[in-house]
């Protein structure tokens, strides 16, 4: 959890978002969500497509959804805020993937900001959002595809920092 007496720096905050699994009761405020929202405007898209969408899950939403799942959606429960990320699709295959890649950055703006805010945060790829009823739930029109659903709440624990690969693994500086 964040320091909150000193700002975290932008370097601070990629280092320490971490997934939670575990979230206290709280709901998001909306005003919280609209500033990540806000925030998520600024995303990197081509040709300023704008192409992310995002929808809080709300009450009936979220009883829609829970009956679309094959196991009455215990998993949903986990975080008090949900939000379907999704982004609409083109038929361009190279317009399609950079706008893929656009609202990816754009969910990670929100991760991002939440985390800044104190606030935990969980990038999950349900199955019940790659189902028809499960779309169906949530409002995602057959012309958009869905990146995942995006947990949000208090954090309830620390989170455990997965390690990662040293950079010389991925990285590399061509002649
Ligand atoms: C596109 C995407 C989909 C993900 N889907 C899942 C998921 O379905 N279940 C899960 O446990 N974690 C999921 N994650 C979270 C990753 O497992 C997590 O980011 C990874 O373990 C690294 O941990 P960190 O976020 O703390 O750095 C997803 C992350 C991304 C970016």
């Amino acid at each position: 959890m964040p320091d909150s007496a000193r700002p975290l720096t932008f370097d601070d905050a990629v280092h320490s978002r971490r997934t939670h699994k575990v979230f206290g009761r709280a709901a998001v405020p909306r005003e919280t969500l609209d500033e990540l929202f806000e925030l998520a405007r600024w995303a990197p898209n081509h040709h300023l497509t704008q192409p992310w969408r995002f929808r809080v899950v709300g009450p009936r939403a979220l009883a829609a959804l829970k009956a679309a799942t094959d196991d009455g959606g215990v998993k949903l429960e986990r975080a008090p805020t949900l939000i379907v990320a999704s982004v609409v699709r083109q038929t361009d295959p190279v317009a399609d993937q950079e706008d893929l890649c656009a609202a990816a950055c754009a969910c990670y703006i929100v991760l991002a900001a939440a985390h800044v805010r104190g606030l935990a945060g969980y990038w999950r790829t349900p199955a019940v959002l790659r189902t028809e009823a499960g779309l169906e739930a949530v409002g995602v029109p057959a012309g958009e595809r869905v990146l995942g659903l995006l947990h949000l709440g208090p954090p309830a624990r620390d989170a455990r920092p997965p390690e990662r690969l040293p950079v010389s693994t991925f990285a590399e500086y061509l002649e």
